[in-house]
């Protein structure tokens, strides 16, 4: 199967897996990439069981309403039963590089809410080690060469993410981001931490201390489910 294809498989399934574990008349919250629009796609099928979703991007809000869907502001909603989303790696814990798509922060704000995050991800995105896919920093754009220092000053290469036209890449939120090459994170929890204190620093795209609950996983030979909570 092609890298598409297993978006596809793994997206039908948390379709499947939101249908079969999350009661009519909830609010579900949805993430960003090319991964989560699968999941967004086969949701709508069965989009009249649900209140609508919480969205984790302008680009993600956009094609939940080109399907029908209600998008709700996360301040109207009182819970979560599920959050599914992409990921750039995930290791054997659940710990996730993610915000390869620039959504780092409004999917880790959307992340905290939910009961269960349900991650779904093609098989190249499982890796022993976090850190071989870049990681992503927002940063308030004033603290980008500070902040750019720190990294290097922990063995990191920072590399600011830039639009096709060249310009500094802009979040959802009106920030920059940058993408740190060189890491190999044997403590995500550590290092989320460590990243995260460092004035100017809107979030690091580190899921560990609110990391993945199941994963989903598309592999040549089908969807592979991967239960973090009993390890
Ligand atoms: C978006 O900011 C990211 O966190 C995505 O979830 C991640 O980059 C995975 O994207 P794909 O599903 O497109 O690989």
């Amino acid at each position: 199967m092609t890298q598409d294809e297993l978006k596809q498989l793994v997206g039908r399934a948390a379709a499947d897996y939101v249908n079969a574990h999350v009661p009519e008349g909830a609010v579900i919250g949805v993430g960003t990439g090319s991964t989560a629009n699968c999941f967004v796609d086969a949701l709508a099928a069965s989009k009249g069981r649900y209140r609508g979703a919480v969205s984790s991007s302008v680009a993600t809000t956009a094609r939940l309403q080109a399907h029908g869907i209600r998008v709700f502001d996360l301040n109207e909603i009182d819970a979560l039963p599920v959050y599914v989303d992409g990921a750039d790696e995930i290791d054997h814990r659940g710990a996730m590089i993610k915000g390869g798509g620039g959504a780092l922060t409004r999917e880790k704000i959307v992340a905290s809410v939910a009961d269960v995050f349900v991650c779904i991800a093609d098989a190249s995105k499982r890796v022993d080690v976090l850190g071989a896919f870049a990681l992503p920093i927002e940063v308030v754009p004033m603290a980008r060469t500070a902040i750019g220092r720190r990294v290097t000053a922990i063995g990191g290469v920072p590399v600011v993410r830039v639009a096709k036209d060249g310009a500094p890449f802009i979040t959802d939120n009106g920030n920059e981001i940058i993408d740190v090459k060189g890491l190999r994170i044997s403590d995500p929890l550590a290092l989320e931490a460590q990243i995260n204190a460092w004035p100017g620093v809107v979030t690091v795209g580190l899921f560990a201390d609110r990391g993945a609950n199941l994963c989903l996983l598309g592999t040549d030979t089908g969807v592979e489910r991967i239960d973090f909570t009993t390890r």
